[in-house]
């Protein structure tokens, strides 16, 4: 759907720029485009990015979690290796 008429913005791209490394509303506006004309469109596209920025934080908690617990396992194979 779009997000940003002036700028032709939709919400996807709001989530492909987040899944690219926009880490601000700041960030998304740069590289969007979105709210960078009448500014209509900003609460919108600001809890779309924001609500992208969650996911992506836990998605990156989730993998760093499962990283940790394989960790030990990991340590584990070194200690008979020894
Ligand atoms: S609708 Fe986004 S700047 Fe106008």
């Amino acid at each position: 759907m779009y997000v940003c008429l002036c700028k032709g913005v939709s919400d996807k791209a709001i989530r492909q720029a987040v899944a690219q490394g926009a880490r601000s509303w700041r960030d998304v506006r740069e590289q969007t485009g979105c709210a960078t004309q009448c500014g209509k469109c900003a609460c919108m596209g600001k809890t779309i990015a924001r609500n992208a920025m969650a996911q992506c934080a836990l998605e990156q908690g989730v993998a760093e979690q499962s990283a940790a617990m394989r960790q030990p396992a990991m340590l584990t194979d070194l200690a008979y290796a020894l």
